[in-house]
Parts: C-alpha cells; sequence; structure tokens
C-alpha cells in the first residue's frame, strides 16, 4: 500500500519532512499545505504536487496520514483538524506548549483511533540507539543520575527562527533531551526544580529564557540534571553543543554528539549534522527516519513509537520547569498532569 501524505507548514523542518518522504517507496506525498503561499508552492513545486494556503483542504482531502511542522506554539490546531478528519499525524516536537493542549490532542488522536507520533527524533540517531542497547542488555544496572546539555548559539533565536519569543530554549530544546532521558531511564518524572536566567534575548526584543537548569527526580530516584542555553556565541563550533552521560548502579556512558567532521573556512568549525546528509539521490540520517518510520507503520497498521502520550509527559516535564521557575520551588508532576 501507498500511504498518501500532506505535510502541514513548509518552513525549515517541513522541508525536511518533503526531503525524507520525496524518496520514500512506500508513500506519496500528494499536498503541501502552509499560510504562507509562496514557501508551500516552493515545497510542492519540488515534489511535484499540488498546495494550498487552507488546512481545511487538507482535512477534506483524501490523504491518509498528515506531517505538521508549524511553530511550537502552533501545532494544536492542525493536528486536531486533522485527527477529527480521520488522519494519521506526525507532530514535530514539541506536543504542544501547553498540558491543556496536549492532553486534547491525545484524547482526540484515542477518539478517531488514529496514530498521533511526535518527531523526537533522537531515538533515531545511531549514538543514542547505541546507548539505548547498553541500558536494555542491563549493562549500566537500574539508572540513578543523568546529565543532558542541549544548547544552541544565539543565531537561532535571533536569525532562524521567526518566533522564538513564542518559545524559548525548554520548549525548542528541552523536549529532545527530556525525552532521551525518559527513554533511556525508562522510568517516568516525577518532580522537577529548575533555575533560570533572562536577559540578553529580552534586550534584543526576543521575551524567552536564556539559559535553564532543571533537576528532574525520576521514579526509583534517579535523578538528572537538563541544561540548555540559546545564547551561546555564534563562535562556537556547531549551532548546537549537545552532550549526556547516564549513569546507574553498575555502569555508564557518555554521548559527545560532536560531528567528526570539521571544517576550516571563514571560521573552524562543525556543520550542523555531518551524519544527516542527502547524497545518490536520498536523504540519510536520524533527521529523516523517524518520518519515514511513521509511514511505515501506518502502512503496516502498526502504531508508531514516540506516541502522543510520551508528548504529553514530555510537554508536562517543561510546563513543571516554567512553573518551578516562576514560583521557585521544587514541583510534583503530579500537580501538572494530575
Ligand atoms: N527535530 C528538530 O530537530 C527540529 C529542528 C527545527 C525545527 N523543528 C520543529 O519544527 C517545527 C517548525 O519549525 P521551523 O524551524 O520549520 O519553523 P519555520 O518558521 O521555518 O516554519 C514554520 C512554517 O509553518 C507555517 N505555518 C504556521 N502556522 C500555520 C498553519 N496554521 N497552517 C499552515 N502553515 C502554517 C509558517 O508559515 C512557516 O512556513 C517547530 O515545531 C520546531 O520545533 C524541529
Amino acid at each position: 500500500m501507498s500511504v498518501r501524505v500532506a505535510i502541514i507548514g513548509a518552513g525549515l523542518w517541513g522541508n525536511n519532512h518533503a526531503v525524507a518522504l520525496q524518496d520514500h517507496p512506500g508513500c506519496d506525498v500528494v499536498l503541501v499545505c502552509d499560510r504562507d503561499a509562496r514557501r508551500a508552492e516552493a515545497v510542492a513545486g519540488r515534489l511535484g504536487c499540488r498546495w494550498t494556503t487552507e488546512v481545511a483542504e487538507v482535512a477534506d482531502s483524501d490523504v491518509d496520514a498528515v506531517t505538521v511542522a508549524t511553530p511550537d506554539h502552533l501545532h494544536a490546531a492542525p493536528v486536531i483538524a486533522m485527527l477529527e478528519a480521520g488522519k494519521h499525524v506526525l507532530v514535530e516536537k514539541p506536543l504542544a506548549t501547553t498540558v491543556a493542549e496536549a492532553r486534547a490532542m491525545v484524547e482526540t488522536a484515542a477518539r478517531a483511533g488514529r496514530s498521533l507520533m511526535v518527531d523526537f527524533h533522537a531515538r533515531w540517531h545511531p549514538l543514542y540507539m547505541g546507548a539505548k542497547a547498553y541500558v536494555e542488555r542491563g549493562d549500566l544496572g537500574a539508572p540513578v543520575m543523568a546529565y543532558a546539555r542541549l544548547s544552541d548559539t544565539i543565531h537561532v533565536p535571533t536569525s532562524m527562527l521567526s518566533w522564538g519569543g513564542q518559545s524559548g530554549p525548554e520548549w525548542f530544546l528541552f523536549p529532545h533531551t527530556m525525552d532521551l532521558i525518559r527513554w533511556l531511564f525508562q522510568r517516568e518524572p516525577v518532580e522537577v526544580y529548575a533555575k533560570g536566567t533572562r536577559g540578553v534575548l529580552e534586550g534584543r526584543g526576543i521575551p524567552c529564557w536564556d539559559t535553564i537548569q532543571a533537576l528532574v527526580e525520576f521514579e526509583g530516584g534517579a535523578i538528572c540534571t537538563f541544561e540548555t542555553s540559546w545564547i551561546l556565541p555564534d563562535s562556537f563550533t556547531n549551532v548546537v553543543d549537545n552532550r549526556i552521560s547516564v549513569y546507574g548502579e553498575k555502569g555508564g556512558l557518555e554521548v559527545k554528539n560532536e560531528p567528526s567532521l570539521w571544517a576550516f573556512t571563514d571560521r573552524y568549525h562543525t556543520p550542523f549534522s555531518s551524519t544527516s546528509v542527502t547524497r545518490y539521490g536520498k536523504a540519510w540520517g536520524y533527521q529523516y527516519e523517524p518520518i519515514r518510520y511513521f509511514v511505515d507503520c501506518i502502512a503496516r497498521g502498526v502504531t508508531p513509537e514516540s506516541t502522543g502520550h510520551d508528548g504529553l509527559v514530555n510537554t508536562a516535564m517543561i510546563a513543571a520547569t516554567l512553573q518551578s521557575l516562576a514560583e521557585k520551588r521544587p514541583v510534583r508532576l503530579a500537580e501538572i498532569l494530575g
């Protein structure tokens, strides 16, 4: 069966959805939707398919599945509209920027009997899949402690994104690391205590946190410090700084997600990703695999992993972080999720 797919949101990452699916033998991308007609037309032109500026037109179309890559705070409306129209949905991280929206999306998927997958693509990164194998084999023992850093240079909120002030490093970056550690620990989060700093981005007219450290306790007492910054200097070697360490009762592991391709051109630097590339008429790497996996699951009638529920817990962890920052106290996940 060839899955008929539409893409909603044809910006930077929606374009990656198109690249991932363009050469996938199991699907036909037949429709691209973006509020901005020029963006919709440009991506549709590359795929040789129809385009629209109206989400309702996607709902009324005969597509089986929809991938959504609108800005962080604009996921809920198109996702709920697609699920209600009977489409399976893959949505970019974070599932939502409020717990109420995340819950509404999960409930709509359940009511409609359709799959809702969140693109937590770290689960498809070879290094993290390798780390997961150590955990699953029991080589580390029960989890006790972890550290996870994912930060961006200031280029991302000031130049790359037009909507940084409506998101923040917590909504843009914590989804990856918070999902990754929950996935590796195989434990649910219990409590969050966070500290952060503001001022640099606010001074540039972008009202969001500059940096945050959130200490999260998981079931069984394991702890992880999640660190994020949106103000790394542009002189950093990569647009992203990412590393994790995980310790169990018996062993530990570290992943320094540093590309091994170093270039010395205008400066000494590494590309955004040297493992997700397009060559030989095909797109390779973890940025593209979960998008294809979603289509494969729909074709086989299988529920994809990285579910709406995972997205809801993830959103609740970030909401708890923000509540902790606001109220300067530890916040229990039960206060957020009930
Ligand atoms: N997995 C990753 O590592 C990764 C990296 C970058 C971005 N993302 C995620 O992808 C999503 C999109 O980010 P981006 O950088 O592509 O943003 P972007 O601003 O480049 O693109 C978003 C597009 O959505 C369109 N849009 C907004 N509301 C719409 C609506 N209701 N209907 C149709 N189109 C609409 C905008 O016109 C824009 O073209 C975000 O959730 C972001 O967090 C994920």
